[in-house]
């Protein structure tokens, strides 16, 4: 190798080290995997095979959203990510089993991430979940649901499924955090995933 491709070569590492990423890139690679698994357990567990089926995942969404409520609604949260406290899911779900005619279970307790930083990652894991549930909504139709009975919570926001993401990410990507801030951040999205195969694990019988 040259010099100068030596040179070309470590600039290449260097931009593209976990360090350097923007945040919400960096959130991205550090949760790929856990990503990857929980999307298989929840195809493996077939949530939208029958209503009975689907009102696991309903439980299980119940759950997630409802521990992370509390979230939504943090002073210094919404400091950090304006509009923040419009944006949870805790109350489309409940709607989504109320409309299947089921009891609604206990509000679960809310998690308590150990700093501001790791509850970012948490908040990347349930925002980035938008995403996927585009493809969840789809399969709702399956079993006769759609956007104002029973799966309101997968529904696209009037505004559009990218804008709301593509702004949180500006938010994340324009904080100005320590490196070891942005450790925490990761930390709480990995514990968010985990959170969520945990309860995955719980809640549907077969897995
Ligand atoms: C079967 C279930 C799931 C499928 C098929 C799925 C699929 C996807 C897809 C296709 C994307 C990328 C969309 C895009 O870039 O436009 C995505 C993004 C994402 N999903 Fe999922 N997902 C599933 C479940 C979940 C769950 C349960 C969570 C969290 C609890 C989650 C968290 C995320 C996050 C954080 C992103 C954003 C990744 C990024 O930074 O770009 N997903 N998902």
């Amino acid at each position: 190798m040259q010099p100068s491709d030596f040179e070309a070569h470590a600039a290449t590492l260097q931009m593209t080290s976990p360090a350097q990423l923007p945040l919400s890139k960096r959130l991205k690679a550090g949760t790929r995997r856990d990503h990857d698994s929980v999307d298989t357990l929840i195809m493996q567990s077939r949530p939208f095979e029958s209503l009975q089926r689907y009102d696991y995942f309903l439980r299980l969404q119940h759950r997630f959203h409802g521990s992370i409520d509390a979230l939504y609604d943090d002073i210094e949260l919404n400091r950090l990510l304006p509009g923040l406290s419009e944006l949870p899911r805790f109350e489309a779900v409940r709607a989504d089993i109320t409309d299947l005619g089921l009891p609604l279970p206990p509000t679960p307790p809310a998690v308590a991430p150990p700093s501001t930083h790791a509850a970012l990652g948490w908040l990347y894991c349930s925002e980035g979940s938008n995403l996927g549930a585009a493809f969840l909504f789809k399969e709702t139709q399956q079993i006769g649901l759609n956007g104002e009975n029973g799966a309101r919570h997968l529904a696209a926001h009037p505004d559009g499924r990218g804008l709301h993401w593509r702004q949180f990410v500006a938010l994340l990507d324009g904080l100005e955090l320590s490196e070891s801030q942005r450790e925490e951040a990761v930390s709480g999205a990995v514990a968010a995933f985990d959170f969520y195969r945990a309860a995955l694990r719980e809640l549907f019988p077969t897995i």
